[in-house]
């Protein structure tokens, strides 16, 4: 699904789904590019090397501690997307994998994305849309059903391309592109398959469960994923993405 103004013809830029994000931003030298949700600085990086002056913004201190050590003479602070602010103006703000992760309020990120761009300014993100890791995920309900545990609360946020381009409009963006397509992702990191993701990007949810049934529980999320999510290369998530450009008013 897409939708597309101006990016094709005059930016260049094609299709989302094999191009980098950062195409899309297309970022200048001298630019001012704020990177909400920065992590470890890698994207950051890549911008301040096509010449752009970058800000990189994140939840977790020890994301700003690594990106810090990574990228000497770059600037990253710790910052919630729903409430940062920043002194003077961006010409864009760029996110890649993280607003769904923002979705206590997604309305006060936009919010405070907006407040941090001049008119004009650009808003270029990606995120998980709708659908994104659904294998993953009813495996998971299904393992913490069978095992008598209270469905999980999810910490993501995964909106159709309607409902976060309605959010945009009312906050004041003009959307200018929307791409909303699967990209299945090998789990290159995870050995032990989807047990292995749970344990990194769902650490909250095993959180508060007795220690002994952790790896039963994974064990299952495992059985119950393999059939869609495992092949003979390897363990693959099943990753929807939403990916826009939209512009200040
Ligand atoms: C992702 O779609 O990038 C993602 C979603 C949830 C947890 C981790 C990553």
């Amino acid at each position: 699904m897409r939708w597309n103004g101006r990016y094709d013809s005059s930016f260049g830029y094609v299709s989302a789904q094999g191009a980098p994000l950062v195409d899309l931003l297309d970022p200048r030298p001298g630019e001012r590019i704020l990177d909400l949700g920065c992590g470890t600085g890698v994207f950051s990086a890549e911008i301040a090397g096509r010449g752009a002056e970058v800000l990189g913004i994140d939840g977790s201190p020890a994301m700003i501690e690594k990106a810090i050590a990574l990228h000497p003479g770059m600037t990253f602070i710790v910052g919630d997307g729903h409430d940062f602010t920043v002194a003077d103006r961006y010409d864009a703000v760029f996110s890649n994998a993280a607003l769904h992760w923002m979705g206590r309020d997604p309305m006060a990120v936009i919010a405070s994305v907006r407040d941090a761009l001049q008119p004009g300014g650009r808003f270029v993100a990606e995120l998980g849309g709708a659908g994104n890791c659904a294998e993953l995920i009813a495996a998971m309900l299904t393992a913490w059903r069978e095992y008598g545990l209270r469905e999980p609360e999810l910490p993501w946020f995964f909106p159709t391309p309607a409902e976060y381009a309605t959010l945009l409009e009312k906050g004041g963006f003009a959307v200018r592109l929307l791409e909303y397509f699967d990209r299945p992702t090998p789990l290159d990191d995870s050995p032990g398959g989807a047990a292995d993701w749970v344990r990194v990007f769902g650490a909250s949810l095993l959180a508060g469960l007795p220690t002994e049934i952790v790896e039963p529980l994974l064990r299952r999320v495992n059985e119950l994923a393999a059939p869609a999510l495992r092949r003979e290369t390897g363990w693959m998530a099943d990753y929807v993405r939403l990916r826009f450009a939209a512009v200040r008013r």
